[in-house]
């Protein structure tokens, strides 16, 4: 059992600065929850804002009432009924609600945010996200580096105004529809500071051994093409829903919003002394200073964990193309962003897939879109017809669609029938309605 708050509270981000932020607990990132597998973990959830959120376990292999549906809402536990006609098909609870998490799923770096239909953006802007980590024998067994040298990362963007507060694109409809800031909104939200964990651009000591670093995305709208100055390779171990099958050695990754990526940094490379900045192209996104030497217990084992493959083919396709497209926007039309040419309805099932049987995806896009599946994790089989990237190996439930591109994937729903999502993790994508609802059967 576990307790979570959501409140206004101020952070130190900027030296000297007071940011104003939503936070889980107060805090930005909220706190890092963490739970073994096959033990059940309850939320209970008690929403202190003015405003309804909805949580959402990121990569959870959550039954559909725990899942957070963008209209199931936890009103402001002060007055906040005025809210409850957003719940347009879902279910409102006054103030507090509990999750119900079953952990029946492998060892894996997951996140939990606020989904709350056409605000997702700017609240998880304003700080509702954190980890969720679950552990289990088999991870433990291969030791891989482990204590203070397992680091979560969480990177995000961030603008900020003199003061320090955060600023977030207007989403106002007389303003969106002026160009400049249509433009800029429409590619979603970015900001001009990095922060890793909540903090601009920090450094880290390290022993000179090897390091897990389970990086993930949380940004809006950014991607990151990381590498490491001076250069040394980036031993991926995991991807999204867990370890690999095997290790894979490269010398950059890009990460897409949503994506987690479970590196290994061998520091043992460095002389004593040296200052490794983690690139995002030219720029920095943190710092690593090697401090000393140490003793490494750890290891990277030639196999990591057993990924049973999913069949290429199957009776089942579906085709989502995710493209630009009219919205209705406060009552008049706008543009947005759209699945199969609809914006998202929370009353309307787009499919309708069997409990229990694998079926082929076929995402296309005509611009960049990082896809994000609820419920089960995926494979990915082809990238335009061609292999899959070697960055897209493992159980995936986040892909990143490059503009004119068509990714295959092969995904089984299991366990839990009901009602889940498929959407765009630009977060501002996802409030302009390019979401998808699907009805496990
Ligand atoms: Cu990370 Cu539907 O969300
Ligand atoms: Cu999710
Ligand atoms: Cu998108």
């Amino acid at each position: 059992h576990y307790e979570l708050t959501a409140r206004e509270a101020n952070a130190e981000i900027l030296p000297g600065l007071r940011t104003p932020i939503m936070g889980y607990d107060g805090i930005f990132p909220g706190p890092t929850i963490k739970a073994r597998r096959g033990r059940r973990t309850v939320l209970h959830y008690r929403n202190q804002l003015g405003v309804p959120t909805v949580v959402h376990l990121h990569g959870g292999h959550t039954p559909a009432e725990s899942d957070g549906f963008p209209t199931d809402l936890v009103l402001p536990a002060a007055g906040g009924s005025g809210y409850a006609s957003q719940a347009v098909g879902g279910t409102t609870s006054a103030g507090t609600r509990d999750y119900t998490y079953p952990v029946d799923q492998q060892a894996a770096t997951l996140w939990y945010h606020d989904h709350r239909m056409g605000f997702t953006g700017p609240q998880v802007w304003r700080g509702l996200a954190g980890f969720f980590l679950i552990t289990d024998d088999e991870e433990a067994a291969l030791h891989l580096p482990s204590g203070d040298r397992d680091i979560p990362l969480m990177i995000t963007d961030r603008a900020f105004d003199a003061d320090g507060a955060f600023t977030y694109p207007a989403m106002d409809p007389h303003l969106i529809s002026m160009p400049g800031i249509d433009a800029a909104h429409m590619r979603g939200a970015t900001g001009d500071v990095i922060l890793v964990n909540g903090a601009p651009w920090p450094e880290l000591p390290v022993a000179a051994v090897r390091y897990r670093f389970r990086i993930l995305n949380a940004s809006n709208a950014r991607r990151y093409d990381l590498t490491l100055d001076p250069p040394a390779p980036l031993i991926q171990i995991g991807s999204d829903q867990g370890l690999l099958a095997a290790p894979i050695s490269h010398t950059a990754i890009t990460v897409a919003p949503a994506e987690r990526f479970d590196v290994i940094v061998d520091f043992a490379a460095y002389p004593v002394g040296t200052k490794v900045v983690l690139r995002d192209g030219s720029g920095q996104v943190m710092r690593f200073a090697v401090t000393h030497k140490a003793t490494d217990n750890s290891t990277i084992p030639a196999r990591l964990a057993a990924v049973e493959p999913l069949p290429k083919s199957a009776a089942t396709t579906r085709d989502w193309m995710f493209r630009q497209g009219k919205v209705q926007s406060m009552g008049h039309e706008a543009d947005g962003w759209v699945i199969n040419g609809r914006e998202f309805d929370p009353q309307r099932i787009d499919a309708t897939p069997k409990l229990g049987e694998v079926e082929i995806w076929r995402l296309a896009s005509d611009t960049q879109h990082p896809v994000h599946i609820h419920l089960s994790p995926f494979q990915i089989i082809s990238r335009n017809g061609g292999p899959p990237a070697p960055t897209d190996q493992g159980w995936k439930d986040t892909v990143d669609l490059s503009p004119h591109e068509l990714v295959e994937v092969a995904i089984r729903f299991d366990d839990y029938a009901g009602r889940y999502l498929l959407h765009c993790h630009n977060l501002e994508h996802e409030d302009m309605a390019m979401m998808a609802t699907f009805q496990v059967t």
